[in-house]
């Protein structure tokens, strides 16, 4: 190993969500720039985001991401959550000194690629409700109608997906076709899956909805926006490995049950900060 090898430090990057969400960011991150080192953090002891208080949740991301950059500093931090990053993003970027990439709903790419003018918005209830998901459905839907959808459940079907628990696609089921049912879903072309555990059931959704329904998320386009604003961090040889780390706010069960999903998305490691 030669002295250059030894002293590298590649760039760091904290991906966060309120569970097992921001995996589906992180795979993107990991796809596009494979010699970045990832945290992944999930805010499990406060797991659902989708159903608290504005006021509430803005508390909590403050003190979590504080003590997320205090154990692990990183370059770039994700907040790789719908829910909180259409509440939280003003908060945040006034009070810290890095890079901030949130996921919001891919409203602009969905109209862009809407042949039929219909194209619909799958999120958690608090997304639906934003005025920030209002705010761009108002600046970029203007030629579309947009079919906005709800769902708390998907959400906790996805952790459980990962927890390596059977699920229930009957449940996914009433879902979509609770979406298909709305007043002009048959025109409906494109999808956006506007929370990051959605992507996680995506080979549920294609099989339950029409298949000329395009699936669309944020996951890629945030890979892009992270690899800009790395271009100026030092580049590692091309023989070298990352290591990645989960960390939980809370040390359960449930997060222990996560280690083999975790592997899939080469984290081999856990720490738990206890808040
Ligand atoms: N993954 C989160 C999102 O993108 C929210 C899930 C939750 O309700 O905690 O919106």
């Amino acid at each position: 190993m030669n002295d250059s090898a030894q002293t590298f430090q590649a760039p760091r990057v904290l991906v966060f969500d309120s569970g097992v969400g921001g995996l589906s960011v992180a795979r993107e991150i990991q796809q596009r720039l494979p010699q970045v080192s990832l945290v992944y953090a999930s805010d499990n002891a406060f797991f659902p985001y989708g159903t608290k208080g504005e006021a509430e949740l803005i508390a909590r991301v403050d003190q979590v991401i504080t003590a997320l950059l205090a154990r692990s500093p990183a370059d770039i931090l994700v907040i790789a959550c719908n829910t909180a990053s259409t509440l939280t993003l003003p908060h945040l970027r006034s009070k810290l000194n890095l890079p901030i990439v949130g996921v919001v709903p891919a409203i602009k790419p969905a109209t862009l690629m809407s042949k039929s003018g219909v194209i619909g918005l799958l999120a958690t209830p608090a997304t639906v409700a934003r005025p920030y998901t209002h705010e761009l459905i108002r600046e970029y839907a203007t030629n579309c109608q947009v079919i906005s959808l709800g769902s708390s459940a998907l959400v906790q079907i996805a952790e459980q997906k990962l927890r390596g628990e059977a699920i229930d696609i009957t449940v996914i089921g009433t879902i979509t076709q609770a979406l298909m049912n709305t007043e002009n879903a048959e025109k409906m072309d494109v999808l956006v899956l506007a929370c990051t555990h959605f992507p996680l059931l995506k080979e549920e959704l294609a099989q339950l909805l029409p298949a000329r329904l395009t699936l669309i998320d944020s996951g890629a386009a945030i890979a892009r926006r992270v690899e800009f604003l790395l271009a100026d961090c030092a580049e590692a040889s091309a023989d070298y490995v990352p290591e990645h780390l989960a960390v939980f706010t809370k040390a359960t069960a449930e997060a222990a049950q996560l280690a083999p999903a975790l592997t899939r998305f080469n984290i081999y490691q856990q720490a738990y900060l206890n808040i």
